[in-house]
Protein backbone atom coordinates (compact mmCIF):
# COMPACT_ATOMS: atom_id res chain seq x y z
CA UNK A 1 0.00 0.00 0.00
CA UNK A 2 1.39 3.33 -1.18
CA UNK A 3 -1.14 5.55 0.67
CA UNK A 4 0.47 8.79 -1.45
CA UNK A 5 0.80 7.01 -4.76
CA UNK A 6 -1.55 5.80 -8.15
CA UNK A 7 -3.53 2.81 -6.66
CA UNK A 8 -2.50 -0.31 -8.37
CA UNK A 9 -5.38 -1.07 -10.02
CA UNK A 10 -4.91 2.38 -11.55
CA UNK A 11 -1.61 1.59 -12.35
CA UNK A 12 -2.49 -1.30 -13.68
CA UNK A 13 -4.91 -0.03 -16.15
CA UNK A 14 -2.76 2.70 -17.33
CA UNK A 15 0.39 0.31 -17.37
CA UNK A 16 -1.31 -1.58 -19.89
CA UNK A 17 -2.68 1.24 -22.07
CA UNK A 18 0.79 2.18 -22.22
CA UNK A 19 2.13 -1.21 -23.13
CA UNK A 20 -0.24 -1.25 -25.63
CA UNK A 21 0.48 2.32 -27.57
CA UNK A 22 3.98 1.59 -27.55
CA UNK A 23 3.37 -2.46 -29.14
CA UNK A 24 1.12 -0.15 -31.72
CA UNK A 25 3.75 2.73 -32.02
CA UNK A 26 6.58 0.00 -32.72
CA UNK A 27 4.03 -1.81 -35.34
CA UNK A 28 3.05 1.44 -37.00
CA UNK A 29 6.17 3.60 -36.53
CA UNK A 30 6.35 3.73 -40.22
CA UNK A 31 3.03 5.40 -40.33
CA UNK A 32 4.64 8.74 -38.76
CA UNK A 33 6.49 11.42 -40.38
CA UNK A 34 10.23 11.02 -39.63
CA UNK A 35 10.50 14.53 -38.92
CA UNK A 36 7.93 16.38 -36.95
CA UNK A 37 6.21 19.03 -38.73
CA UNK A 38 6.63 22.12 -35.94
CA UNK A 39 8.83 25.00 -35.70
CA UNK A 40 11.00 26.09 -32.67
CA UNK A 41 8.55 27.10 -30.01
CA UNK A 42 5.73 25.61 -30.75
CA UNK A 43 5.19 22.94 -28.27
CA UNK A 44 6.59 24.57 -25.42
CA UNK A 45 3.91 27.89 -26.14
CA UNK A 46 0.85 25.04 -26.26
CA UNK A 47 1.58 24.21 -22.89
CA UNK A 48 0.65 25.88 -19.59
CA UNK A 49 3.60 28.06 -18.09
CA UNK A 50 3.32 26.79 -14.93
CA UNK A 51 2.74 23.11 -13.14
CA UNK A 52 -0.96 22.18 -12.14
CA UNK A 53 -1.69 22.98 -8.40
CA UNK A 54 -4.28 20.14 -8.32
CA UNK A 55 -3.65 16.88 -10.06
CA UNK A 56 -4.87 15.56 -13.10
CA UNK A 57 -6.28 12.52 -14.12
CA UNK A 58 -3.92 10.02 -16.54
CA UNK A 59 -6.88 10.01 -18.88
CA UNK A 60 -5.66 13.73 -19.64
CA UNK A 61 -2.09 12.97 -19.35
CA UNK A 62 -1.52 10.20 -21.85
CA UNK A 63 -4.19 12.28 -24.23
CA UNK A 64 -2.06 15.27 -24.34
CA UNK A 65 1.31 13.33 -24.64
CA UNK A 66 -0.78 12.01 -27.75
CA UNK A 67 -1.69 15.26 -28.77
CA UNK A 68 0.35 17.72 -27.99
CA UNK A 69 3.98 15.65 -27.43
CA UNK A 70 4.04 13.10 -30.60
CA UNK A 71 3.53 15.93 -32.74
CA UNK A 72 6.88 17.43 -31.79
CA UNK A 73 9.09 14.14 -31.52
CA UNK A 74 11.59 13.19 -34.16
CA UNK A 75 11.15 9.58 -34.69
CA UNK A 76 14.53 8.19 -33.47
CA UNK A 77 12.87 4.58 -33.99
CA UNK A 78 11.50 5.28 -37.59
CA UNK A 79 13.17 2.30 -39.76
CA UNK A 80 13.66 5.69 -42.27
CA UNK A 81 15.76 7.77 -39.66
CA UNK A 82 19.21 8.26 -41.63
CA UNK A 83 20.92 10.67 -39.60
CA UNK A 84 23.77 11.20 -37.31
CA UNK A 85 24.19 7.66 -36.19
CA UNK A 86 20.78 5.35 -36.80
CA UNK A 87 20.36 4.06 -33.09
CA UNK A 88 16.95 2.26 -32.07
CA UNK A 89 14.95 0.83 -29.10
CA UNK A 90 14.45 -3.16 -29.36
CA UNK A 91 11.30 -4.26 -27.62
CA UNK A 92 13.49 -6.55 -25.11
CA UNK A 93 15.54 -3.56 -24.52
CA UNK A 94 12.23 -1.06 -23.87
CA UNK A 95 11.49 -3.96 -22.02
CA UNK A 96 14.21 -3.81 -19.78
CA UNK A 97 14.44 -0.48 -19.34
CA UNK A 98 10.87 -0.23 -17.93
CA UNK A 99 11.60 -2.83 -15.29
CA UNK A 100 14.54 -0.66 -14.06
CA UNK A 101 12.64 2.11 -14.22
CA UNK A 102 10.51 0.52 -12.03
CA UNK A 103 12.92 -0.56 -9.26
CA UNK A 104 14.23 2.58 -9.25
CA UNK A 105 17.61 1.43 -7.44
CA UNK A 106 20.86 3.60 -7.20
CA UNK A 107 23.59 1.42 -7.60
CA UNK A 108 26.50 3.69 -6.15
CA UNK A 109 28.12 1.11 -3.93
CA UNK A 110 28.01 -2.70 -3.83
CA UNK A 111 25.27 -2.57 -0.95
CA UNK A 112 22.59 0.16 -2.25
CA UNK A 113 21.98 -2.69 -4.98
CA UNK A 114 23.87 -6.42 -5.16
CA UNK A 115 21.63 -6.98 -8.30
CA UNK A 116 22.67 -3.73 -10.22
CA UNK A 117 26.77 -3.99 -9.83
CA UNK A 118 27.05 -7.65 -10.40
CA UNK A 119 24.54 -7.47 -13.43
CA UNK A 120 26.93 -4.67 -14.93
CA UNK A 121 29.95 -6.66 -14.55
CA UNK A 122 28.56 -9.99 -16.01
CA UNK A 123 26.29 -7.98 -19.35
CA UNK A 124 30.07 -6.01 -19.63
CA UNK A 125 32.37 -9.13 -19.26
CA UNK A 126 29.39 -10.61 -21.97
CA UNK A 127 30.20 -7.74 -24.38
CA UNK A 128 33.89 -7.66 -23.85
CA UNK A 129 34.11 -11.40 -25.09
CA UNK A 130 31.87 -10.19 -27.55
CA UNK A 131 34.02 -7.66 -29.11
CA UNK A 132 37.17 -9.57 -28.86
CA UNK A 133 39.00 -7.78 -25.95
CA UNK A 134 40.83 -9.91 -23.05
CA UNK A 135 39.70 -10.24 -19.47
CA UNK A 136 42.56 -7.67 -18.17
CA UNK A 137 39.45 -4.98 -19.20
CA UNK A 138 37.59 -3.64 -16.31
CA UNK A 139 34.03 -2.38 -17.41
CA UNK A 140 31.49 -0.13 -16.40
CA UNK A 141 28.63 0.87 -17.92
CA UNK A 142 28.09 5.43 -17.78
CA UNK A 143 25.86 7.47 -19.77
CA UNK A 144 27.30 8.54 -23.10
CA UNK A 145 30.13 7.95 -24.59
CA UNK A 146 31.18 11.35 -23.78
CA UNK A 147 31.25 10.69 -20.44
CA UNK A 148 33.38 8.03 -20.78
CA UNK A 149 36.32 9.11 -22.93
CA UNK A 150 36.33 12.27 -20.24
CA UNK A 151 36.93 9.42 -17.93
CA UNK A 152 39.47 8.14 -20.06
CA UNK A 153 41.22 11.14 -20.88
CA UNK A 154 41.31 12.22 -16.63
CA UNK A 155 42.88 8.58 -16.18
CA UNK A 156 45.26 9.40 -18.21
CA UNK A 157 46.08 12.67 -17.09
CA UNK A 158 46.42 10.99 -13.26
CA UNK A 159 48.81 9.16 -14.61
CA UNK A 160 51.16 11.87 -16.33
CA UNK A 161 50.72 13.72 -13.48
CA UNK A 162 50.13 12.25 -10.33
CA UNK A 163 49.98 15.49 -8.56
CA UNK A 164 46.87 16.48 -9.52
CA UNK A 165 44.90 14.39 -7.12
CA UNK A 166 46.30 16.80 -4.51
CA UNK A 167 47.88 20.39 -6.41
CA UNK A 168 45.61 20.56 -9.51
CA UNK A 169 46.72 20.64 -12.52
CA UNK A 170 50.26 21.10 -13.94
CA UNK A 171 51.45 22.51 -17.10
CA UNK A 172 52.66 21.53 -20.23
CA UNK A 173 50.56 18.68 -21.23
CA UNK A 174 49.12 17.39 -24.40
CA UNK A 175 47.12 15.22 -26.06
CA UNK A 176 46.56 13.73 -29.60
CA UNK A 177 44.10 12.74 -31.68
CA UNK A 178 42.79 13.06 -35.41
CA UNK A 179 41.32 15.66 -37.67
CA UNK A 180 38.33 13.35 -37.89
CA UNK A 181 37.49 12.63 -33.83
CA UNK A 182 34.56 13.18 -32.20
CA UNK A 183 34.01 16.85 -30.54
CA UNK A 184 33.04 14.91 -27.29
CA UNK A 185 37.46 14.22 -27.17
CA UNK A 186 38.22 17.91 -27.36
CA UNK A 187 35.45 18.56 -24.91
CA UNK A 188 36.63 15.67 -22.42
CA UNK A 189 39.67 17.70 -22.18
CA UNK A 190 38.11 21.18 -22.00
CA UNK A 191 36.16 19.50 -19.47
CA UNK A 192 39.54 18.55 -17.33
CA UNK A 193 40.85 22.40 -17.78
CA UNK A 194 42.93 21.19 -20.19
CA UNK A 195 42.42 23.49 -22.77
CA UNK A 196 42.00 23.12 -26.35
CA UNK A 197 45.66 24.45 -27.58
CA UNK A 198 47.06 21.84 -26.05
CA UNK A 199 44.94 18.67 -27.81
CA UNK A 200 46.57 18.56 -31.52
CA UNK A 201 44.47 17.14 -34.27
CA UNK A 202 46.29 15.20 -35.98
CA UNK A 203 45.82 15.13 -39.76
CA UNK A 204 44.70 11.79 -41.99
CA UNK A 205 45.08 9.56 -45.12
CA UNK A 206 43.24 9.37 -47.99
CA UNK A 207 40.81 7.27 -46.09
CA UNK A 208 40.19 9.68 -43.51
CA UNK A 209 42.20 7.36 -40.78
CA UNK A 210 44.41 9.03 -38.58
CA UNK A 211 48.14 9.13 -39.73
CA UNK A 212 50.48 7.77 -37.08
CA UNK A 213 53.31 9.26 -39.58
CA UNK A 214 51.99 12.65 -38.67
CA UNK A 215 51.17 11.25 -34.84
CA UNK A 216 55.03 10.50 -34.14
CA UNK A 217 56.43 13.66 -35.82
CA UNK A 218 54.01 16.13 -33.60
CA UNK A 219 54.79 13.84 -30.02
CA UNK A 220 58.42 14.04 -31.66
CA UNK A 221 58.25 17.81 -31.91
CA UNK A 222 56.15 18.60 -28.87
CA UNK A 223 58.63 16.75 -26.32
CA UNK A 224 61.45 18.51 -28.02
CA UNK A 225 59.69 21.63 -26.71
CA UNK A 226 59.41 20.55 -23.44
CA UNK A 227 56.04 19.47 -23.44
CA UNK A 228 54.56 16.34 -22.07
CA UNK A 229 52.66 14.19 -24.15
CA UNK A 230 50.06 11.79 -22.16
CA UNK A 231 47.06 10.31 -24.10
CA UNK A 232 46.10 9.68 -27.29
CA UNK A 233 42.62 8.62 -28.54
CA UNK A 234 42.15 6.77 -31.66
CA UNK A 235 38.26 6.17 -33.48
CA UNK A 236 37.17 2.91 -34.40
CA UNK A 237 34.26 4.35 -36.78
CA UNK A 238 34.74 8.21 -37.01
CA UNK A 239 31.39 10.29 -37.09
CA UNK A 240 31.68 12.01 -40.02
CA UNK A 241 32.72 9.56 -42.65
CA UNK A 242 32.95 6.18 -40.02
CA UNK A 243 36.70 5.71 -40.89
CA UNK A 244 38.70 3.51 -38.96
CA UNK A 245 41.89 4.80 -37.24
CA UNK A 246 45.02 2.36 -37.44
CA UNK A 247 44.52 0.95 -33.94
CA UNK A 248 47.80 -1.18 -33.32
CA UNK A 249 49.37 1.17 -35.05
CA UNK A 250 49.03 4.30 -33.04
CA UNK A 251 49.04 1.51 -29.79
CA UNK A 252 52.64 1.02 -30.99
CA UNK A 253 53.61 4.55 -30.57
CA UNK A 254 51.68 5.05 -27.67
CA UNK A 255 53.39 2.13 -26.27
CA UNK A 256 56.59 4.14 -27.50
CA UNK A 257 55.94 7.16 -26.08
CA UNK A 258 54.58 6.20 -22.80
CA UNK A 259 50.92 7.29 -23.56
CA UNK A 260 47.75 6.13 -22.69
CA UNK A 261 45.71 5.36 -25.62
CA UNK A 262 41.95 5.25 -25.15
CA UNK A 263 39.88 4.17 -28.41
CA UNK A 264 36.04 5.63 -28.92
CA UNK A 265 34.52 2.57 -30.56
CA UNK A 266 31.53 4.21 -29.81
CA UNK A 267 29.84 3.74 -33.05
CA UNK A 268 31.41 1.31 -35.07
CA UNK A 269 32.25 -1.00 -31.68
CA UNK A 270 29.47 -3.54 -32.40
CA UNK A 271 30.93 -4.02 -36.00
CA UNK A 272 33.99 -6.21 -34.05
CA UNK A 273 31.07 -8.78 -33.01
CA UNK A 274 31.16 -9.64 -36.39
CA UNK A 275 34.21 -12.32 -37.02
CA UNK A 276 34.85 -11.04 -40.58
CA UNK A 277 35.23 -7.68 -39.02
CA UNK A 278 37.17 -8.14 -36.18
CA UNK A 279 39.94 -6.93 -37.47
CA UNK A 280 38.59 -3.32 -36.62
CA UNK A 281 39.98 -3.60 -32.65
CA UNK A 282 43.43 -5.20 -33.98
CA UNK A 283 45.72 -3.81 -31.74
CA UNK A 284 42.93 -3.31 -28.81
CA UNK A 285 43.83 -5.47 -26.46
CA UNK A 286 46.60 -3.54 -26.12
CA UNK A 287 45.25 0.09 -25.21
CA UNK A 288 44.57 1.53 -21.77
CA UNK A 289 40.70 2.21 -22.59
CA UNK A 290 37.97 1.67 -24.90
CA UNK A 291 34.02 3.04 -25.02
CA UNK A 292 31.39 1.06 -27.39
CA UNK A 293 27.86 2.29 -27.19
CA UNK A 294 25.34 0.07 -27.06
CA UNK A 295 22.90 2.62 -27.51
CA UNK A 296 24.58 3.31 -30.79
CA UNK A 297 24.41 0.64 -32.98
CA UNK A 298 23.44 -2.36 -30.16
CA UNK A 299 19.55 -1.80 -30.35
CA UNK A 300 19.75 -0.69 -26.85
CA UNK A 301 17.67 2.27 -25.48
CA UNK A 302 19.28 5.38 -24.85
CA UNK A 303 21.28 5.86 -22.59
CA UNK A 304 23.77 3.03 -22.09
CA UNK A 305 27.86 3.59 -22.97
CA UNK A 306 29.93 0.62 -22.04
CA UNK A 307 33.48 1.90 -21.21
CA UNK A 308 36.56 -0.82 -21.01
CA UNK A 309 39.86 0.24 -18.82
CA UNK A 310 42.56 -1.99 -18.87
CA UNK A 311 44.26 0.18 -15.66
CA UNK A 312 40.77 -0.16 -13.03
CA UNK A 313 43.54 1.03 -10.39
CA UNK A 314 44.34 4.11 -12.01
CA UNK A 315 40.03 5.08 -12.47
CA UNK A 316 40.37 4.26 -8.48
CA UNK A 317 43.28 6.83 -8.07
CA UNK A 318 41.08 9.39 -10.23
CA UNK A 319 37.96 9.27 -8.75
CA UNK A 320 37.75 7.24 -5.57
CA UNK A 321 36.67 10.13 -2.55
CA UNK A 322 34.70 8.26 -0.05
CA UNK A 323 32.42 10.07 2.65
CA UNK A 324 31.58 8.37 5.96
CA UNK A 325 27.95 7.99 5.64
CA UNK A 326 29.30 6.05 1.89
CA UNK A 327 31.26 3.69 3.91
CA UNK A 328 29.90 -0.32 3.87
CA UNK A 329 31.09 -3.15 5.48
CA UNK A 330 31.60 -5.02 2.05
CA UNK A 331 34.40 -2.02 0.98
CA UNK A 332 37.80 -3.90 -0.04
CA UNK A 333 35.52 -6.82 -1.29
CA UNK A 334 33.12 -6.01 -3.44
CA UNK A 335 33.82 -3.31 -5.99
CA UNK A 336 31.80 -0.01 -5.35
CA UNK A 337 31.28 1.58 -9.13
CA UNK A 338 31.28 5.18 -7.58
CA UNK A 339 35.28 5.24 -6.71
CA UNK A 340 36.07 4.67 -10.93
CA UNK A 341 34.26 7.91 -11.79
CA UNK A 342 32.57 10.99 -11.55
CA UNK A 343 28.63 10.60 -10.93
CA UNK A 344 27.73 9.12 -7.21
CA UNK A 345 24.30 7.63 -8.40
CA UNK A 346 23.75 5.39 -11.28
CA UNK A 347 20.89 4.33 -12.97
CA UNK A 348 20.07 0.26 -13.13
CA UNK A 349 21.08 0.55 -17.43
CA UNK A 350 22.64 -3.19 -17.17
CA UNK A 351 18.98 -4.75 -16.74
CA UNK A 352 18.32 -3.44 -20.54
CA UNK A 353 21.53 -4.72 -22.07
CA UNK A 354 21.17 -8.22 -20.39
CA UNK A 355 17.73 -8.60 -22.03
CA UNK A 356 18.86 -7.15 -25.21
CA UNK A 357 21.96 -9.53 -25.13
CA UNK A 358 20.01 -12.75 -23.76
CA UNK A 359 17.11 -11.82 -26.23
CA UNK A 360 18.85 -11.74 -29.96
CA UNK A 361 21.99 -13.92 -28.90
CA UNK A 362 25.21 -12.80 -30.46
CA UNK A 363 24.20 -15.36 -34.26
CA UNK A 364 21.67 -13.14 -34.69
CA UNK A 365 23.09 -10.07 -33.73
CA UNK A 366 25.88 -10.60 -36.11
CA UNK A 367 23.40 -11.53 -38.86
CA UNK A 368 21.41 -7.88 -38.20
CA UNK A 369 25.37 -5.63 -38.24
CA UNK A 370 26.35 -7.86 -41.27
CA UNK A 371 22.97 -7.01 -43.08
CA UNK A 372 23.63 -2.82 -42.21
CA UNK A 373 27.04 -3.21 -43.43
CA UNK A 374 25.81 -5.13 -46.70
CA UNK A 375 23.28 -2.74 -47.63
CA UNK A 376 25.32 0.30 -46.45
CA UNK A 377 27.99 -0.82 -49.69
CA UNK A 378 24.50 -1.89 -51.93
CA UNK A 379 23.47 1.83 -51.57
CA UNK A 380 27.03 3.02 -52.40
CA UNK A 381 26.74 1.16 -55.60
CA UNK A 382 23.19 2.34 -56.47
CA UNK A 383 24.39 6.04 -56.13
CA UNK A 384 27.81 5.40 -57.72
CA UNK A 385 25.81 4.34 -60.69
CA UNK A 386 23.79 7.41 -60.82
CA UNK A 387 26.33 9.85 -62.33
CA UNK A 388 24.41 12.67 -60.93
CA UNK A 389 26.17 11.58 -57.31
CA UNK A 390 29.79 11.07 -56.05
CA UNK A 391 30.88 9.41 -53.58
CA UNK A 392 32.49 10.87 -50.73
CA UNK A 393 34.06 8.29 -48.79
CA UNK A 394 34.73 4.91 -48.43
CA UNK A 395 32.39 2.85 -46.64
CA UNK A 396 33.14 0.10 -44.09
CA UNK A 397 30.89 0.35 -42.18
CA UNK A 398 26.89 1.66 -42.61
CA UNK A 399 27.34 4.55 -43.07
CA UNK A 400 27.65 6.34 -46.79
CA UNK A 401 28.69 9.72 -47.81
CA UNK A 402 27.71 11.09 -51.13
CA UNK A 403 27.04 14.98 -52.69
CA UNK A 404 25.21 15.93 -55.52
CA UNK A 405 28.60 16.60 -58.54
CA UNK A 406 26.48 20.26 -59.24
CA UNK A 407 27.61 21.58 -56.12
CA UNK A 408 26.77 22.44 -52.42
CA UNK A 409 23.66 24.32 -52.59
CA UNK A 410 22.17 21.75 -54.65
CA UNK A 411 23.27 18.96 -52.18
CA UNK A 412 21.57 21.09 -49.09
CA UNK A 413 18.52 21.42 -51.06
CA UNK A 414 18.24 17.54 -51.67
CA UNK A 415 19.03 17.08 -48.04
CA UNK A 416 16.52 19.74 -46.59
CA UNK A 417 13.66 18.27 -49.57
CA UNK A 418 14.13 14.79 -48.14
CA UNK A 419 13.70 16.15 -44.33
CA UNK A 420 10.53 17.91 -45.79
CA UNK A 421 9.46 14.59 -47.28
CA UNK A 422 8.35 13.03 -43.71
CA UNK A 423 10.06 10.22 -45.50
CA UNK A 424 13.30 9.73 -43.99
CA UNK A 425 15.63 11.66 -42.16
CA UNK A 426 19.33 12.23 -43.48
CA UNK A 427 22.04 14.82 -42.01
CA UNK A 428 24.71 16.52 -43.88
CA UNK A 429 28.16 17.35 -43.00
CA UNK A 430 31.14 19.28 -44.10
CA UNK A 431 33.71 17.45 -45.53
CA UNK A 432 36.91 19.06 -46.67
CA UNK A 433 35.34 21.77 -47.03
CA UNK A 434 32.65 20.40 -49.09
CA UNK A 435 28.73 19.71 -48.15
CA UNK A 436 28.01 15.98 -48.21
CA UNK A 437 24.94 13.88 -47.11
CA UNK A 438 25.13 11.56 -44.73
CA UNK A 439 23.29 8.00 -45.06
CA UNK A 440 23.52 5.85 -42.02
CA UNK A 441 21.56 2.25 -41.38
CA UNK A 442 21.87 0.73 -37.93
CA UNK A 443 17.94 0.63 -36.98
CA UNK A 444 16.66 -2.43 -35.81
CA UNK A 445 13.36 -2.29 -37.63
CA UNK A 446 15.04 -1.03 -41.00
CA UNK A 447 14.64 -3.33 -44.19
CA UNK A 448 16.02 -3.72 -47.63
CA UNK A 449 13.18 -2.27 -49.20
CA UNK A 450 13.34 0.34 -46.67
CA UNK A 451 16.54 1.30 -47.88
CA UNK A 452 15.65 0.94 -51.56
CA UNK A 453 12.83 3.55 -51.44
CA UNK A 454 14.54 6.18 -49.59
CA UNK A 455 17.31 5.77 -52.33
CA UNK A 456 14.28 6.29 -55.05
CA UNK A 457 12.96 9.22 -53.55
CA UNK A 458 16.14 10.84 -52.80
CA UNK A 459 16.91 10.23 -56.76
CA UNK A 460 13.56 11.82 -57.78
CA UNK A 461 13.96 14.74 -55.55
CA UNK A 462 17.39 15.38 -57.23
CA UNK A 463 15.69 16.32 -60.14
C1 LIG B 1 32.43 8.35 -32.78
C2 LIG B 1 31.58 8.98 -31.72
N1 LIG B 1 32.09 9.14 -30.48
C3 LIG B 1 31.38 9.70 -29.49
C4 LIG B 1 30.10 10.16 -29.70
C5 LIG B 1 29.34 10.79 -28.57
O1 LIG B 1 28.38 9.89 -28.13
P1 LIG B 1 27.47 10.22 -26.86
O2 LIG B 1 26.25 10.89 -27.42
O3 LIG B 1 27.15 8.86 -26.29
O4 LIG B 1 28.22 11.08 -25.93
C6 LIG B 1 29.53 10.04 -30.97
C7 LIG B 1 28.16 10.51 -31.24
O5 LIG B 1 27.60 10.31 -32.28
C8 LIG B 1 30.29 9.43 -32.00
O6 LIG B 1 29.80 9.31 -33.24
Amino acid sequence: MRPFDMSPDEFRRHGHEVVDWIANYLENTRDYPVVPRVQPGDLARALPASAPEQGESMDDILADFQRQVIPAVNHWNHPRFHAYFSVSASAPGILGEMLATALNVNSMVWLSCPASVELEAVVMSWLRQWIGLPESFFGMIHDTASLSTLHAIAAARAVADPDIRHKGAGQGLVMYTSRHAHSSVEKGALSIGLGRDNVRLIGVDSEFRMDPVLLRQTITDDLRAGLKPFCVVSTTGTTSVASIDPVAAIQDIADEFGLWHHIDAAYGGPAAIIPEMRWILDGAARADSLVINPHKWLFTPIDLSAFYCRRPDVLRQAFALVPDYLKTNQDGVAVNLMDYGIPLGRRFRALKLWFVMRWFGREKIVSILRAHIQWAAELRSWIEADPRFEICAPTRLSLVCFRLKSGDDASRALLDAINASGTAFLSGNVLDGRFVLRFAIGNVGTTHDDIAAVWDKIRSLAG
